[in-house]
């Protein structure tokens, strides 16, 4: 088998010791020749790729390593990006969900006027890296997770029509982990999924095992009784506030019960009870902050002073497994059935053919071919409609830099409640954003 070569970017990213032990621990289903680590912070990729560096030649040296902050060396000669970069890091995340809710409006990573802005940064950012890699890989693949991945895929798709990228997110991947833990199942892979919607805004429709039974009704009975929460509490996003969000699930598939909810679909069905429940003091970012980034940096450092991991702490991301399975079904043809955010074409009847979805989608060398859903009902499709305006305005406002479509997106937004108040957040945003958002005028 052909040995790969992976550029990560975001090198200094939380994920990345989690996702290069994954990477080593699936190297008979994804041989790699060399991984590169590509951050603009050279200081904070130091701490992380120094320990991959001394995990890489105890586990597998013929792997060859560089970390760079160049983008020549960094993109030349490879086969995949893979792309999780953070613009404006934690700082601008804690800014991103500090300032709505000082206007008593959710503070959110990806979603409303926080997604918002954070889209504002990335889009340039985002489009950068593909253009590296177009330059000096042009056979390479992009497989992007930068958040908010629904506006990136929107930029991707409107700004780099024919670039080679693939826009994923792990959030149905962590529920169906849920999922199949909550009805007993060993693996999410024994389950083949219907699902329909955009990034942090879908629905299940099907779910069975291989030999094709139904198992959506044990499902949606779990759900509208625990939500998402399960026994099992060794799964990824432990956290007291993720926690939440997974018994939250239980009143947002109240809205149909027929189907089983996106966790993130909370933010815009019940904006109201996630402001009180929220403190503007301390949001998630200072979670993470404390909690995974502290962590994280901390075994690096201990790996580094130590000249081993033998005792580290750290631990393979088994769930970002999901991404050999990308990066395998490009190179092998395997047509593994996957969730992906493609242009809509089709997908969904009755839906904006230049949406981008989120929908099962066969993964081949070609890339992917979405699978039909057909047609979606008037309250889902309803919902959709609004909230993939939102994410074509906020694109559009970026290159066009325009202040007025930037009000719009966030006026039209269900989270926020008037266009007065659409315009302080804006303001607030604009002026926190600064160096990060084109000049709009
Ligand atoms: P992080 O801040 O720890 O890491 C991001 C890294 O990107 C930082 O080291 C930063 O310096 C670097 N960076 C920022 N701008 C850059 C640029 N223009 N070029 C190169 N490097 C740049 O963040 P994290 O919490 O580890 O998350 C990383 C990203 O992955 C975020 O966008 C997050 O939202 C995303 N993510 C997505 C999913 C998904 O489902 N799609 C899942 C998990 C994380
Ligand atoms: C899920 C989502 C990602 C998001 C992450 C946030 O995995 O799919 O898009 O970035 O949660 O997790 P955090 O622990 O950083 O709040
Ligand atoms: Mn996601």
């Amino acid at each position: 088998m052909k040995k790969h070569s992976i550029t990560i970017a975001g090198g200094g990213s939380t994920f990345t010791p989690g996702i290069v032990l994954m990477l080593l621990d699936n190297l008979e289903k994804l041989p790699i020749d060399q991984i590169k680590f590509f951050d603009k912070d050279k200081e904070r990729q130091q701490t992380i790729a120094g320990a991959c560096r001394i995990i890489l030649n105890e586990k597998a040296p013929d792997i060859r390593f560089t970390e760079t902050t160049d983008p020549e060396e960094a993109f030349t000669d490879i086969d995949f990006v893979m792309a999780h970069i953070r613009s404006g890091k934690y700082a601008m995340r804690e800014q991103d969900e500090k300032i709505p809710l000082k206007h008593g409006v959710v503070g959110q990573e990806t979603c409303g006027p926080g997604g918002m802005a954070y889209g504002m940064r990335s889009i340039g950012d985002v489009l950068q890296l593909v253009d590296y890699m177009e330059t000096y890989s042009p056979d390479a693949w992009f497989l992007n997770y930068s958040n908010p991945a629904a506006i990136v895929a929107e930029a991707t798709r409107k700004l780099r029509p024919e670039a080679k990228i693939l826009n994923i997110c792990d959030m149905p991947i962590g529920i169906e982990e849920l999922m199949a833990s909550a009805i007993g199942l060993e693996s999410r892979k024994e389950m083949e999924v219907d699902y329909y919607g955009l990034n942090h805004f879908g629905w299940w429709t099907g779910i069975r095992d291989k030999e094709g039974n139904d198992l959506l009704p044990r499902i949606r009975e779990h759900v509208a009784r625990f939500g998402y929460v399960t026994e099992d509490q060794s799964l990824q996003h432990a956290d007291e506030s993720w926690n939440n969000t997974f018994a939250k699930a239980k009143d947002v598939q109240a809205l149909d019960p027929s189907t089983v909810p996106n966790t993130y679909l909370k933010y815009y069905l019940y904006p109201d009870y996630e402001v009180a429940h929220s403190n503007p003091e301390k949001t998630r970012a200072n979670e993470v902050m404390e909690g995974r980034e502290s962590f994280v940096f901390g075994e690096c450092g201990k790996i580094i002073e130590n000249g081993t991991a033998v005792d580290s702490a750290l631990h393979i991301d088994e769930h970002a497994s999901y991404i050999v399975d990308l990066a395998r079904a490009i190179a092998y043809n395997t047509k593994e059935r996957m969730l992906l955010i493609v242009e809509n074409n089709g997908a969904i009847k009755n839906f904006e053919p230049t949406a981008m979805v989120e929908v099962p989608c066969l993964v081949g060398s070609n890339g992917p071919e979405p699978l039909v859903q057909g047609e979606i009902p008037r309250f889902q499709k309803g919902l959709m409609e609004q909230q993939v305006a939102v994410e074509k305005l906020v694109v559009e406002a970026w290159s066009e830099k325009s202040y007025q479509k930037l009000w719009q997106a966030l006026t039209l937004s269900r989270i926020v409640p008037s266009a007065q108040i659409a315009k302080d957040i804006l303001e607030d945003l604009q002026k926190a954003n600064k160096g990060y958002w084109p000049e709009l005028s």
